[in-house]
């Protein structure tokens, strides 16, 4: 593997583990307020973040490279809002949006073909994660401080069952 590349994969790693701390804290943020299903909601994209990062583990280790874990900054774990936690996710989404780009293009420039069709699979899934963030925020913007709505919102955000991870 292309070392320049190598080392952009593994900063992904890295951000992709990072992202999955981040919404741990959230969902347990979540859960001392008694939003319990944006908690739950919150563990399972803690989840599906974690595969993320897997995902490029694995294919690191298939392509024959060296897998370099990093250490994870700590998440930030107090919020003004429910709302203000989702906010944060679809800021945070949107962030890694540009991280993936950054990657492409480099795998672009260094011809790195294996790891563009990899990448692939992220950009479509940062489609994905965007619009569903901006969807839930776009409910909270609606709904501004009316308990009863916030409450429908927190029992709707619970009835998420699984991860929309990639098919591995
Ligand atoms: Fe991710
Ligand atoms: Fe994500």
């Amino acid at each position: 593997m292309n070392t320049t590349v190598l080392s952009a994969i593994n900063e992904q790693i890295n951000s992709e583990f990072e992202a999955s701390y981040r919404y741990l804290a959230m969902a347990g943020f979540c859960e001392r307020q008694k939003f319990m299903g944006a908690a739950k909601w919150l563990r399972l994209q803690s989840e599906e973040e974690r595969q993320h990062g897997l995902k490029l583990f694995d294919f690191v280790l298939a392509r024959d490279g060296a897998v370099d874990l990093k250490a994870i900054d700590q998440p930030s774990a107090s919020f003004d809002s429910l709302a203000a936690v989702f906010e944060q996710a679809l800021v945070h989404e949107q962030r890694v949006t540009v991280e993936i780009n950054t990657l492409y293009e480099l795998c672009f420039k260094e011809k790195s073909f294996a790891e563009m069709a990899e990448l692939q699979w992220f950009l479509t899934e940062q489609v994905e994660e965007e619009k569903v963030a901006r969807e839930i925020v776009a409910k909270f913007r609606l709904v501004k401080n009316d308990p009863a709505a916030i409450l429908d919102i927190d029992r709707e955000l619970g009835a998420r069952t699984t991860i929309m991870g990639p098919a591995r």
